[in-house]
């Protein structure tokens, strides 16, 4: 049986971009998605179905020797709230058929498979943090991020499982904060104000921002984002009972985004119309992450410099991007 990764969700803002990254190594890759996907890279079987569909994701693992998992489908923030029982279905209950399926493959084939999990900011909670440390006050106030702290402990309950028995999953996870793309428009998520301003600056539309301009969050460009993924996956063995680890690369408010982007698109206005969804869950997210943790394990650069995000990558990317359309 061939070796193979499995990738969920693919299709989604931050599976995508992973996808892309992984179809550049030599082995096949499983990509399941509820939607059907617009790119097709040769090394990637496609699968449009559910992560709920139990028999799917049993011949999945039945038919491959899936050596690691990248689990990103999900529901994101405002999404889960509209919707509480498909979030507890897909974000929990898909997660765990995930977490067990591959902890039965790994304790049938006597090896650990490596699963990478996206936690979120959403974990923390229920005051605003600064500078929030993985072990500081996590009591979410949302669905979405009751969902993911959940799996953050089953995922690593498992984990310790799987160290007794000597095989099993190898359970890995980033806690991300807003991720910014040039490449896509996200929805459903209370950070998308940030990378929705993006495109709308590059576009010439005006935008109506949700949240005030104060309100600030830690914030991750997806080129990072994946980079790290692919860092902490690629580490032989992640010495500690921590298994969800801080990343981030600058924390910005509606304000600042507006100025880093008037330097580039002058035109650009912003109107506030404060939605109480979108800002009672922002004001219960961290200002910023400590991303210590992540830069003892493996050498996590965080540069926090607010300018370098917009001037040295999206605005570039963004301009590449929908040149190349
Ligand atoms: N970006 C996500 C959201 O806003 C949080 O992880 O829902």
């Amino acid at each position: 049986m061939d070796n193979a990764i499995l990738i969920t969700g693919f299709n989604g803002e931050i599976g995508r971009q992973t996808l892309l990254s992984l179809s550049k190594k030599e082995i096949p890759i499983i990509a399941l998605d509820i939607n059907e996907s617009d790119i097709k890279y040769n090394n990637v079987v496609y699968i449009k179905d559910s992560i709920l569909n139990q028999s799917v994701i049993t011949s999945i693992f039945n038919d491959y020797n899936i050596i690691e998992v990248y689990h990103f489908a999900a529901l994101l923030s405002q999404s889960a709230n509209n919707n509480p029982e498909l979030a507890h279905e897909v974000n929990e209950e898909g997660s765990q058929l995930i977490i067990n399926s591959a902890m039965s493959h790994g304790i049938k084939n006597e090896s650990f498979i490596k699963i990478f999990f996206p936690s979120s900011i959403a974990v923390y909670g229920p005051r605003k943090l600064k500078n929030a440390k993985e072990l500081d006050i996590i009591k979410p106030q949302t669905i979405y991020g009751c969902n993911k702290l959940a799996i953050e402990q089953f995922g690593t309950q498992r984990h310790e499982e799987s160290i007794e028995l000597g095989f099993g999953i190898d359970f890995r996870c980033l806690r991300f904060p807003g991720i910014i793309s040039p490449y896509t428009i996200p929805s459903g998520g209370t950070t998308d104000f940030a990378p929705q301003m993006l495109h709308a600056a590059y576009n010439n539309e005006r935008y109506t921002c949700k949240v005030d301009s104060a309100t600030t969050l830690p914030f991750l460009g997806i080129k990072n984002a994946v980079e790290a993924i692919l860092q902490i996956m690629v580490i032989p063995n992640i010495d500690s009972k921590l298994r969800a680890f801080n990343v981030q690369e600058t924390n910005l408010n509606p304000k600042e985004i507006i100025a880093e982007l008037q330097k580039e698109f002058p035109k650009f206005i912003v109107d506030y119309d404060i939605d109480s969804k979108f800002q009672s869950i922002a004001d219960t997210w961290p200002e910023n992450l400590n991303c210590d943790e992540a830069t003892k394990k493996w050498n996590f650069v965080n540069n926090q410099n607010k300018n370098i995000i917009f001037e040295e990558y999206l605005i570039p990317e963004i301009k590449k991007h929908y040149g190349k359309h």
